[in-house]
């Protein structure tokens, strides 16, 4: 799309390659950009209240350029920060929007789903196509429109698109039958302009969902137990208008995970800054126990890995787990560990569609319904292989660190659309990754 060397000529397009030439020990610091996963919802809930909103620490990532153009086709004025600057992004939300979200943009990405709720609240209806995004299985929107439904508004999918209309929003008790993070945080974005007050239990509890939370709660939003499995939302009505806000988007947990598995193939010693560690203490746990030494600093983790780690047993499941979309980084990281691993998928049945390019550059990895067992090999060897989506691309692209030779990944543009320059960080931290 136009859009996307208009607005960010770094990034990598369709077409382009990563080359990793392995392998390389890395050393050094790297800083994390905000998350997508919250960015992405952040710039969701300003059609909530008209007015300019400054967003910062926003990741250099395609899916901000995707709903960036979504925000415009609503009538917003999108400023997305220059290529060599750490200014925020900006985001003018006029007094009327129209509430429609066209395929084209929408079924690029997942998180377009997002303008549902804040469309309904803002307008009391809302025409919204279908979300496309990384291909893992079926990934229905059911528990967005039941809960919605409870929150008296009535749906229909009709041709690829969802029409939503409400006569006034009203309060409701809601029970997820998953805790969703799309689902939670896109009935959040209605049931701030509810009459009365919501209640979602089984809530999802990410550190993205808090994020959230804190943005609406800054615009004048009355939201408790952020960070619970119980949100409780007391709807702020039209006289107690909502008002658009400056905000820093918390750090992206995933990608800090990212360099970290990066290091116990890569093995070295690295400071990972802008994260916190809470968010990711499951993990960081796991590694420990896999004899990779870490220690938080401040505000930055410190990771050193002199050997072969050991293998170990993982298992995905919502926050705090180990999130799902870590699997495919797992997987290479236990490729090259010593012993026999697992990875157990809880949420996603079908995210396996790397393991046959690990299988390339020789990983042992066998696949018995929704556990992959991996059997640990000393050394990787190059390979030509195929990003299918954001974290299987960013997975490859961390094998061919442990892999010897020139690893070419291909359709990085995946890649691109959550990792903010993942070539440019692995480069400073001595790892020799080109693009062609
Ligand atoms: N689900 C339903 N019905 C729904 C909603 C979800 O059955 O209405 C199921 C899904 O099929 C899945 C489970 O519930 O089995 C969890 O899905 P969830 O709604 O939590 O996922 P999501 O909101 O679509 C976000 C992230 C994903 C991440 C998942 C799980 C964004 C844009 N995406 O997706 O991130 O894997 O939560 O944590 O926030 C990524 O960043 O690479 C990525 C895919």
């Amino acid at each position: 799309m136009s859009l996307l060397v208009a607005d960010a000529p770094e990034l990598d397009l369709p077409g382009r390659s990563l080359v990793v030439r392995g392998p390389s020990p890395l050393d050094g610091t790297v800083e994390v950009s905000g998350a997508k996963n919250s960015v992405l919802k952040l710039m969701a809930a300003t059609l909530l209240a008209e007015g300019t909103y400054r967003i910062a620490n926003v990741p250099r990532i395609t899916d901000v350029g995707l709903m960036a153009e979504l925000l415009r086709a609503v009538g917003c004025k999108v400023e997305l920060p220059a290529a060599d600057s750490d200014g925020p992004l900006v985001v003018e939300v006029p007094a009327e929007i129209e509430p429609v979200a066209p395929q084209g943009v929408v079924d690029q990405f997942r998180a377009s789903i997002e303008v549902l709720g804040p469309m309904l609240a803002r307008c009391g209806e809302a025409v919204v196509a279908l979300p496309g995004g990384d291909d893992f299985g079926p990934r229905p929107i059911d528990m967005h429109l039941q809960g919605l439904a409870r929150l008296g508004v009535e749906a229909e999918t009709v041709d690829g698109y969802v029409h939503a209309r409400v006569q006034e929003l009203r309060g409701g008790a809601i029970r997820l039958d998953f805790p969703s993070v799309g689902a939670t945080e896109n009935l959040l974005m209605a049931a701030v302009r509810a009459k009365g007050t919501t209640v979602i239990d089984n809530a999802a509890r990410e550190p993205e969902v808090s994020d959230l939370c804190e943005f609406l709660n800054k615009m004048g939003a009355r939201i408790e137990g952020s960070g619970s499995s119980t949100l409780t939302i007391k709807g702020v009505d039209h006289t107690e208008a909502l008002r658009p806000v400056d905000h820093s988007v918390v750090g992206d947990r995933i990608v800090a995970a990212t360099y970290l598995a990066a290091l116990g193939i890569a093995t070295g010693e690295i400071v990972v800054t802008g994260v916190d560690l809470d968010h990711m203490a499951v993990l960081c746990g796991k590694l420990s126990d896999m004899g990779m030494e870490i220690s938080a600093e401040g505000e930055s983790i410190r990771a050193c890995v002199s050997g072969r780690l050991s293998s170990a047993k993982f298992s995905t499941l919502p926050y705090p787990g180990v999130a799902t979309d870590l699997k495919p980084l797992l997987v290479a990281l236990l490729s090259t560990a010593d012993g026999v691993g697992s990875v157990t998928e809880n949420l996603f049945a079908e995210r396996f569609r790397y393991v046959d390019d690990l299988r390339l550059m020789g990983a042992d990895i066998r696949i018995d319904s929704h556990h992959v067992v991996i059997e640990g090999r000393e050394r990787l060897s190059a390979a030509k292989v195929k990003a299918p989506d954001i974290r299987a691309g960013a997975a490859l692209v961390i094998a061919g660190l442990g892999a010897q030779g020139e690893t070419t990944v291909s359709d990085a543009h995946h890649i691109a659309r959550g990792y903010d320059d993942l070539a440019g960080k692995l480069n400073s931290l001595g790892a020799d990754v080109s693009r062609c």
